[in-house]
């Protein structure tokens, strides 16, 4: 049986940008997100999901386009899902995630609020991010282009996966999220690959060498490389990781892993030192960070000041305060507001970040932190409140889906003076919010942007007991 065709809405107008950064036009009272437009966008588009509340389509011919519209600068746009608001200028991006933090605090919290204070921007908004990865693909996705211009292409590549389709990559000539050597790593690893006939892997059936290209950079200057390799093949190793230590001699330390597994992820797998250290080391107002191929730091490290200043500032130590930092991580946030604190106390789930967070406060010679591996809802409680002191100020990072509702019971019961709460999605932090309401009051909302060109926004919001 023929399948029915995809429903077409002529003419809808884009008329905002909601959560998640979607952009949306209402057709017969129903809701349309459509990826890749503006408001003010006039738009015929196909309809591929059709929801009770809302459909969903792509944008096939433009009436009229936003005049919030600009060229976006990369060759990738539109095709490798990275940067999706390159098409809007920074300030409207800022614009818009200023209004997604204010709206979710508005609809969903629904208390009382002081004035927004307006978002801090990011100074650089290309060539931000401290890591990337990189996946081998012996599928190249080709974009239409490609396939209209008659070229032939190789069917390897290096870059990024395509949106929704795993097992295809977009070859990625220049990507203006990690500045350099990153490109240029990249680059030159792909071409010594496809000149020595290096396999590829192959996503659905699991084979070929080459599987994945981690680049971590530093504001130290120091670069780490990681190559994840997914069969044993020593000629091919040694040529490829002498290929990269001769061409790259800034780097400072090259790893590998043999990863046989069904995915990427690497936490369960050793990792090789072939060259340098087994680290590279973030520096942030004097302090040093070790992070290892594990190790989780906050990607945009510049900003990343940034939003400990607006958390420290905040929480307002005087110096003889008991402060938790929940949902530590490796400790970043508890080592850099230690010195004026009495006492720390970081908790986290993942062991190996607490391992971190332990040896960057020895590294820093920090003395008055204690770090406790553990989900918060069980290792967070009464118990531990009374084994390690009463809280004065406490400091909260929740991953997107925001706190507990068991963790935000105890920060009821507890009634600490102060809580800061840093989120990465404003709709979960309104919830909270709203939970938090029995007892806290918001003070002050202070939204920080950390991801330009996509429209993640980071929010934190100073409570103070009622
Ligand atoms: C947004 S990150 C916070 C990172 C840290 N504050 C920083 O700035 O580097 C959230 C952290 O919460 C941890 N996490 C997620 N769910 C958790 C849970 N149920 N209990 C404890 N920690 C959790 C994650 O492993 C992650 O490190």
């Amino acid at each position: 049986m023929a399948r029915k065709p995809h429903p077409i809405i002529k003419e809808l107008e884009i008329e905002k940008i909601a959560s998640e950064g979607k952009a949306l036009g209402y057709y017969n009272d129903k809701v349309v997100f459509v990826a890749g437009t503006a408001p003010g966008d006039i738009i015929d588009v196909r309809v591929h999901k059709k929801k009770k509340s809302f459909l969903e389509g792509s944008a096939i011919k433009f009436h009229k386009k936003s005049d919030l519209r600009i060229e976006p600068f990369c060759s990738h746009y539109g095709v490798c899902g990275g940067c999706k608001w390159q098409h809007l200028s920074y300030e409207d991006q800022l614009g818009f995630k200023s209004e997604q933090v204010k709206d979710s605090l508005e609809r969903i919290a629904k208390v009382d609020l002081p004035e927004i204070k307006p978002i801090l921007g990011s100074k650089n908004t290309t060539f931000y991010r401290n890591k990337m990865e990189y996946t081998f693909s012996n599928n190249r996705w080709l974009t239409t282009e490609e396939i209209e211009s008659g070229k032939e292409f190789e069917s390897d590549a290096l870059g990024f996966h395509i949106p929704k389709r795993f097992d295809k990559i977009v070859q990625i000539e220049k990507c203006y999220l990690q500045a350099d050597p990153s490109n240029a790593i990249r680059n030159s690893v792909d071409r010594f690959a496809k000149d020595n006939k290096i396999t590829y892997f192959n996503l659905i059936k699991q084979v070929g060498f080459l599987r994945n290209l981690i680049i971590r950079t530093s504001t130290t200057g120091q670069t780490m490389v990681i190559l994840q390799v997914a069969e044993e093949n020593e000629e091919w190793l040694s040529m490829m990781l002498n290929h990269i230590k001769e061409n790259f001699p800034e780097l400072t330390s090259l790893l590998y892993i043999l990863n046989q597994k069904g995915n990427e992820t690497f936490h369960d797998l050793d990792v090789q030192v072939f060259y340098g250290k087994d680290h590279i080391i973030e520096e942030m107002e004097g302090l040093q960070f070790k992070i290892g191929p594990k190790s989780f730091y906050q990607t945009n490290s510049d900003q990343a000041y940034e939003l400990y200043k607006v958390a420290r500032n905040f929480a307002d130590l005087k110096g003889d305060e008991i402060v938790y930092d929940l949902y530590t991580g490796t400790g970043t946030i508890a080592n850099f507001i230690a010195k004026s604190a009495k006492k720390v106390i970081g908790v986290e789930y993942v062991p190996e970040a607490i391992e971190d967070a332990k040896v960057n406060s020895q590294l820093n010679k920090i003395e008055n932190t204690d770090f406790f591996a553990g989900d918060m809802k069980d290792v967070f409680n009464d118990e531990f409140l009374a084994q390690h002191g009463k809280a004065d100020v406490i400091i909260t990072d929740p991953p997107r889906a925001g706190m507990h509702p068991d963790v935000i019971k105890t920060l009821l019961n507890i009634s600490a003076n102060k809580i800061v709460y840093v989120s990465c999605n404003p709709a979960t932090q309104a919830r909270d919010l709203a939970l938090l309401d029995e007892k806290y009051k918001v003070t002050s909302v202070q939204p920080v942007d950390m991801f330009p060109q996509t429209h993640h926004v980071e929010n934190v919001v100073l409570l103070e007991l009622k």
